[in-house]
């Protein structure tokens, strides 16, 4: 034991402990806990002599500032965040067996949003999708929502993903961003149509959300609910901002500071005026998806299309709130890792290819980017009422190894296990017959939704900016002939809005798509059949 009664294993410090850190009490130490009398202190010979290499203190500290940077997020590098917590107030306990969903139900959370595009340092207000990822904190473990603030996406296969991401990266030679050259962006939106509803929103007047309080978010993908019963639901995840929404034009963004956003949330929070959001689901029986492709050619499976809302009205199951900063960014932002793997039971995947990969896309990057134990670090730690018992033990930085417990399924000393609360065989065994087989084949329903925004949802003001928004962004586009493309893409939405873009960029658009080839793409509304065949 040591001198102070307690075991000698037990004198680690605690995560609140440090969280909480002043400088009151305190001794200045180098990293193994020896007290300096002061940090510049450097070890010379003489006066005018080299340094000693015995001079651990000088080491320890140099050598830490060496290592202080991991690498950033590949994409969503910069953003922010803060805690908060969630309730049930409309239990959701007949549709889903999620220990979270049943009344009465509560627990802490974090949410870190962000842009998508830029890097660690880039600006709040870019126009760019905003991430909004929750990690929900239940007595059964951690369930992320790891979303955006637009309910589709740019891209259904996702083997496009890399591809579209670099496009919106530094150019590998001339090292310029698409502030400066717009033209690998618009290349690969001109020859990936599918990307036409999400092109839509960013270029429109949602496209820059006046910072992260007022946005919605959504899961954009499908998910699963599934009931005591085994029975399922497809289910569309919403967030409704209680603020309501607000955006800021292109003209007005050059007016907000680089760090807009995160200024706006840590002063609301600080003033106590707590942003909050409700939770809601739309939901489809697997006969209604059936329905849904056959009469309106919509795939639930499908990351580009909404789910008509008069169809498939919201259901609140609850809300949150963020009313707590983060007292130390590195720990509790940038090294929280946010998974759409991890799922609580009752809530499952479903076959959404891009869901699919993102499933496994985010842990690996999070043993690459923060390293293989970091599950273990407080702000991903899981807080459940139960000890948990895994074979996963040793690698870099093993804080918790789970003692001296079996590292395999050991007679002598067993664990226990919870009983199965979902029939997985009902879960899996159903899909729809019509999943799209070509991810990329692009249909004349591809363009039916975008057209709505055209016709219906923008007036005559928010028509006319988001052609000067999208002629403003290609001016930097190097090349005639991808704006040419990109003309006849918005003429399969909108003939009105494909000679508005020809009149605001002076280039003449291609007619339709039908006689176009795509590389990225196949054209399922080409006209001849070779050209069919050739895509
Ligand atoms: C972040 C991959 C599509 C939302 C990330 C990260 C990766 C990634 C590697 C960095 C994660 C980290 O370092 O912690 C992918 C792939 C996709 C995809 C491969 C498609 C194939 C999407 C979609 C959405 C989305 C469709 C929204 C519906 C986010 C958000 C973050 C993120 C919100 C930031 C998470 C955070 O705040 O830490 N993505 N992503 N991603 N992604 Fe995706």
């Amino acid at each position: 034991h040591a001198p102070d009664g307690k075991r000698n294993g037990d004198i680690h410090r605690d995560y609140n402990d440090d969280r909480n850190a002043t400088s009151e009490d305190t001794l200045y130490c180098t990293s193994n806990g020896v007290p300096m009398p002061h940090p510049y202190e450097t070890q010379r010979v003489g006066e005018n002599g080299p340094l000693l290499l015995q001079d651990f203190h000088l080491v320890d500290l140099i050598s830490h500032f060496d290592r202080e940077r991991i690498p950033e997020r590949v994409v969503h590098a910069k953003g922010g965040g803060a805690h908060g917590y969630y309730q049930t107030t409309d239990p959701l306990d007949d549709i889903c067996t999620a220990d979270i969903f049943q009344p009465g139900k509560k627990c802490p959370i974090s949410v870190r949003f962000s842009t998508v595009g830029g890097e660690s340092g880039s600006h709040d207000c870019a126009r760019d999708p905003r991430g909004f990822s929750v990690k929900f904190r239940t007595e059964e473990g951690n369930w992320d929502v790891v979303a955006n603030n637009t309910p589709v996406f740019f891209l259904r296969d996702p083997a496009k993903f890399p591809h579209f991401i670099h496009t919106q990266k530094r150019d590998p030679a001339t090292h310029l961003t698409g502030a400066d050259d717009s033209t690998m962006f618009w290349d690969y939106l001109s020859q990936n149509p599918e990307s036409i509803h999400q092109v839509m929103i960013l270029m429109g007047d949602r496209g820059i959300p006046d910072g992260w309080r007022k946005m919605h978010g959504y899961m954009g993908h499908t998910l699963k609910l599934v009931n005591k019963k085994g029975e399922w639901k497809y289910a569309q995840m919403h967030m409704k901002s209680k603020q309501g929404t607000g955006f800021i034009t292109q003209e007005d963004s050059a007016n907000y500071s680089p760090d807009y956003a995160q200024k706006d949330l840590y002063n609301a929070i600080e003033k106590g005026e707590y942003p909050g959001w409700d939770v809601c689901f739309q939901l489809m029986s697997p006969q209604e998806a059936e329905d849904l492709w056959e009469k309106q050619k919509i795939n639930v499976f499908d990351l580009t299309h909404v789910w008509p809302h008069d169809q498939f009205p919201l259901r609140k199951v609850g809300e949150f709130f963020l009313n707590e900063n983060v007292k130390n960014y590195f720990a509790e932002i940038e090294q929280i890792a946010f998974n759409p793997a991890h799922l609580p039971p009752g809530i499952e995947p479903s076959a959404d290819p891009v869901l699919q990969s993102r499933l496994f896309s985010y842990p690996d990057t999070h043993r690459h980017r923060i390293g293989v134990n970091y599950q273990q670090l407080p702000v991903n730690a899981p807080r459940v009422p139960y000890r948990i018992a895994n074979f996963q033990r040793d690698g870099n930085m093993a804080f918790y190894n789970q003692g001296s417990r079996p590292p395999y399924l050991s007679s002598i000393e067993p664990i226990s296990f919870r009983k199965r609360t979902v029939d997985l065989s009902s879960v899996h065994g159903h899909f729809t017959g019509n999943a799209v087989t070509f991810l990329s084949e692009i249909r004349k329903e591809d363009f039916n939704q975008p057209r709505v925004m055209w016709e219906k949802v923008f007036d005559d003001g928010a028509k006319a900016r988001f052609v000067s928004n999208v002629s403003g962004h290609m001016s930097t586009c190097r090349k005639e002939e991808i704006i040419k493309r990109q003309i006849a893409i918005f003429r399969e939405v909108s003939e009105d809005l494909a000679s508005r873009l020809e009149k605001a960029t002076g280039v003449k658009g291609y007619e339709g798509i039908s006689n176009m080839r795509f590389n990225g793409t196949h054209n399922g509304m080409a006209a001849e059949k070779s050209l069919r065949q050739a895509n």
